[in-house]
């Protein structure tokens, strides 16, 4: 992988760059056209790293199909996909690990603790490998973007990191290939969450600047879906800092994980 990206760097080709855990959706697609655009050469990676899933996280269910990843790669024209093994990223030894602090003990950190962690870690060795000139990550994980922003700012990496808008399924539930694990009955109480977070827009955009109103408004909307086993949390957030905000902005986000039976989500949105 080194050397063909060698080759491309010398020939100044440029790279934009798709990290992926793989099971690819329209979320990863519009990253993968985004790249497209402004690239020469644009490379996807499908890795399921295992050092970002807590103990009792879902890695060993996590959904998987790289055949289907391969065609959907090809057909968007994708230049190329690594797709490395456990071993040759962290062979036998393997020592060391990136923190980025503060950003990472909000509000996803605090649930998954070891989780920014294993991201940064692997983002930054896939960066050493890739040397990507742009590197692409969706919205949804708005954390995860934030976090390896300053990651990138703070060990002067030649990346830069783009964010790329929510995709959403026709009933608003957010592109997440972890939606694969929805019944239907919980599918229809997952669609609850981007219908809080449009009610609370619309509240701000109202007037309302109160977080404790609009996260409550959030919270008694989605609790009255049947399939809504616990809400983790509801925040509002100042963008850069992920601090909660006392007043909200323009600009501030939402963001919130909520238990839908045993599956996970996570959404936000911007205000
Ligand atoms: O967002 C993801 O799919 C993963 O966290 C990432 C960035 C590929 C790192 O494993």
């Amino acid at each position: 992988m080194k050397s063909i990206i060698k080759n491309y760097k010398d020939s100044k080709k440029s790279i934009g760059f798709v990290p992926t855990m793989g099971y690819l959706h329209e979320g990863h697609i519009s990253l993968i056209r985004c790249a497209k655009k402004e690239n020469d050469i644009v490379i996807v990676s499908v890795f399921v790293n295992p050092i970002q899933f807590g103990k009792n996280e879902d890695l060993d269910r996590y959904p998987r199909n790289i055949k289907k990843d391969i065609q959907l790669c090809e057909k968007e024209k994708v230049d190329i996909l690594f797709n490395p093994l456990y071993k040759e990223m962290y062979p036998k030894g393997f020592k060391t690990y990136i923190v980025v602090e503060d950003l990472t003990s909000t509000l996803c950190g605090r649930y998954r603790p070891n989780h920014f962690k294993g991201v940064t870690t692997v983002v930054a060795k896939l960066f050493n490998i890739v040397k990507p000139d742009r590197a692409y990550f969706g919205k949804k994980d708005y954390q995860q973007l934030v976090v390896i922003k300053q990651m990138v700012q703070d060990l002067n990496m030649d990346t830069q990191v783009i964010g790329c808008p929510i995709i959403r399924e026709k009933d608003g539930v957010a592109m997440s290939s972890r939606n694969k694990y929805l019944s239907k009955e919980e599918r229809t109480s997952a669609s609850a969450l981007n219908k809080a977070l449009l009610l609370a827009k619309n509240l701000f955009i109202k007037g309302q600047t109160d977080p404790q109103v609009l996260k409550k408004e959030i919270q008694s909307l989605i609790m009255r879906y049947p399939k809504i086993k616990e809400i983790q949390y509801i925040e509002i957030v100042n963008p850069k800092t992920l601090k909660p905000v006392k007043t909200v902005k323009k600009g501030d986000i939402i963001a919130l994980a909520v238990f839908v039976g045993e599956t996970r989500l996570i959404d936000n949105i911007e205000l």
